[in-house]
Formats: structure tokens, sequence, C-alpha cells
């Protein structure tokens, strides 16, 4: 019964090409974007940054689920209503990150694991009582020579795991969130075995708890040479290596990959999500009607994006009020650009130059 309604909740949010925006940054990383801006880092910046974010007018259009973070719950708008009841009328669901953070990894001091596990039960009966819908566990996961170590990877994936099974039994739809990091002077063919062995564990590990796969949102990176790699990848290769290594890896029961932007451009990451949603017939269109010879992808692609939606929209705003429509514009316009690519007809206009990872901090 719970896991049905869990399976039509993904199916509403992901409705029309809409997809998720992720606003879970962690009160130091918001802090940390403030700060990169000369925006001073204050409780009250913070909570007028998610009010405009949350008042962007037409946000529903595009926007099917909402990731908060914890002190955003119970936040509202100055003299006004109450975040989750602009959510509510406005038909947004929203959901929790409900991990803890990145932790060092016992004897690997450069590797992480994600805390949050203890209490998690507790917290989560909390969330669906407030109304949350869906929850958020993200594990990172850093290339180097020498590293991930099997270590990182396996404690990683079975945290994830027993987060999407707390999650499943509480009645909230876990998105899980296996992110092998961009950061790095590493070439794409090294992301793609990295992310296909994390991919391999984790879901083993979620069939080891009989987490239900057809009630989970898959939120992974793209396939993407390391930032700093002297030799980056043009559109189509990212994308024919993201489908094959999630071919190889993601069963065919989940039903939405909501990718993570992990750093790049708002342009670059909806560029990359249209080319994906291309190779899958039910969007593409063949201009003299014949038959698609292209796959059919087993799961939908679609966006679950922090910075590629939220950046540009910052830099405008600046913590100035009267830069408050600019910037909501700025943020409904990547909105709109990312429904776009979810159907594959995401252009990018000749002003909006392409190319520039961002540079804004990395998630907590
Ligand atoms: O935890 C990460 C976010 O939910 C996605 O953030 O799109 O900036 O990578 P990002």
């Amino acid at each position: 019964m719970l896991i049905n309604k869990m399976r039509t909740l993904i199916k509403v949010m992901f409705a029309d090409g809409k997809g998720i925006l992720a606003m879970d940054e962690s009160n130091s990383t918001c802090n940390e974007r403030f700060i990169e801006l000369g925006i001073p880092a204050t409780e009250e910046n913070r909570r007028a940054w998610r009010e405009l974010i949350l008042t962007t007018p037409n946000l529903h259009q595009g926007i099917g689920g909402v990731i908060l973070f914890d002190e955003t719950v119970y936040q509202q708008q100055h003299h006004g209503a109450a975040f989750l009841q602009i959510l509510r009328e406005n038909n947004i669901l929203f959901g929790i990150k409900v991990d803890k953070g990145l932790q060092s990894l016992a004897l690997h001091p450069s590797e992480k694991v994600t805390s949050g596990l203890d209490g998690l039960r507790a917290r989560l009966n909390t969330y669906a009582g407030l109304g949350a819908v869906f929850t958020k566990w993200r594990a990172a996961i850093s290339i180097t020579e020498s590293l991930p170590t099997l270590a990182c990877i396996e404690t990683n994936a079975d945290a994830l795991a027993r987060f999407a099974a707390l999650s499943q039994e509480a009645g909230l739809v876990p998105v899980v969130e296996p992110e092998v990091m961009m950061s790095g002077t590493h070439n794409i063919e090294r992301c793609q075995q990295v992310t296909t062995q994390f991919l391999l564990s984790v879901f083993r590990h979620l069939n080891q708890q009989e987490v239900v796969l057809e009630a989970i949102i898959l939120k992974p990176n793209m396939i993407l040479p390391g930032a700093d790699c002297s030799m980056q990848a043009d559109t189509d290769i990212i994308a024919n290596k993201t489908i094959a290594c999630l071919l190889e890896t993601v069963p065919a029961a989940v039903p939405v990959i909501a990718f993570l932007s992990g750093g790049q451009s708002g342009d670059l990451a909806s560029t990359r999500l249209n080319a994906m949603n291309l190779k899958d017939n039910r969007h593409a269109n063949t201009p003299d009607g014949s038959i698609n010879q292209q796959q059919t992808l087993p799961w939908q692609l679609a966006f679950s994006f922090s910075r590629a939606i939220q950046i540009p929209a910052i830099q405008v705003w600046s913590g100035v009020p009267e830069r408050k429509k600019a910037a909501q514009d700025a943020i409904y316009r990547r909105v709109c650009d990312n429904q776009r690519a979810r159907r594959g007809v995401y252009h990018q206009l000749p002003e909006s130059p392409v190319g520039r990872a961002v540079t804004a901090t990395q998630k907590q």
C-alpha cells in the first residue's frame, strides 16, 4: 500500500517534464556561498534567499518537488505564510535532506563516509508528520590515482541502502544520491569505471536490504572528465558514456534517474541532459516520420539540480532586495531550460556561454 502511494508520488513529481529543485544546502554551505558573493552569512539572509526561490512565479510549472534542509522546513515568508504552506498551495511536493553530512572514514583519512543513521527512524517520522513525501541521502566519493578504496565504496553503499530501507519503512520515497565527484584530473573513462563500481555496489546493498526499487529515485552524477582533466569531452561522448554506465548498473525497475549537477554550469547540465533524452526514442522525433531506431531507456531521465539552477540566480541577487525579480527570472529560466532538456528540445541561447564549471562551493 505504502509502496503504491510512493510510486504514484514519483509519477506526479516528474509528470510533464518536471524535475526536482534541490535547495537543501546545509547552513555552512549556504553561508560559504554567501561569503563568496559578499552576502552577510546570517539566518535572515538564508531565509530571504529561500523565500526568493520558493516564491518564484510559476515555479510549479517545471518543479514537482523541492529538497529542503531542516532549517528551511520551519521558516516562513517575512510577515507571511510558512514555506510549507507556499509549497502546498502550489502543488509542489517537498522532501528533506536527512543525512548529517560527510565524516572522515576511519582508517582512510582522505575519504569520507556520510553520517546520520543514528536516530534516523525518529527524524523520518517527524518529517512525515510535517508532510514530507521524500528524503535524500548523499554519499560523495572522490577520485584520485589511488582512490576510492573498496572500503569507501562499500561503506557508503551500505549507508545509502540502510537509509533507503528506513525511508521506505516510514512511507517516504528515498532519493538515493551516490555522487562520484567531478573535482580532480581524472579522465572520463576513470569516472565511468568508478561510477560503475559504485552503482553496482549500491544496487547490491539496496537488494540486500530489500528496498523496493520501483519506489526509489536514483540521483547519480553524469559521466564526466575531472574538472581539471586536460582532455574535456564533448556532449555526445558524455551522453553515450552516461547512458552506457546506467544501462550496465541500474535495474529497469527504477522509475526515474534524476541527475545531480555536481558543479557543471547551468547550460552544460541542461545540454547534457537534453542529449541523453534525445537518445531515448520517447522524445526523439524523426523529421520524415520514419521509425526511430534509437533505444527506449527503461527509466525517465530527469534532474534534481541545485547549483545548475541556483547559481546564476544567486549571482544576480547578491543579497540586494531590489534584484529579487531579476533573480527569480533567472531561476525560472533555468527551470524551463531543464524541463525542455527532459523533453529533448533544449537549445542553448547564443548569449549564454557554455563550458565553464561553476566555482560555487561544493555542497555538504
Ligand atoms: O547534494 C547535492 C544536491 O542535492 C545536488 O546539488 O546539483 O549542485 O550537485 P548539485
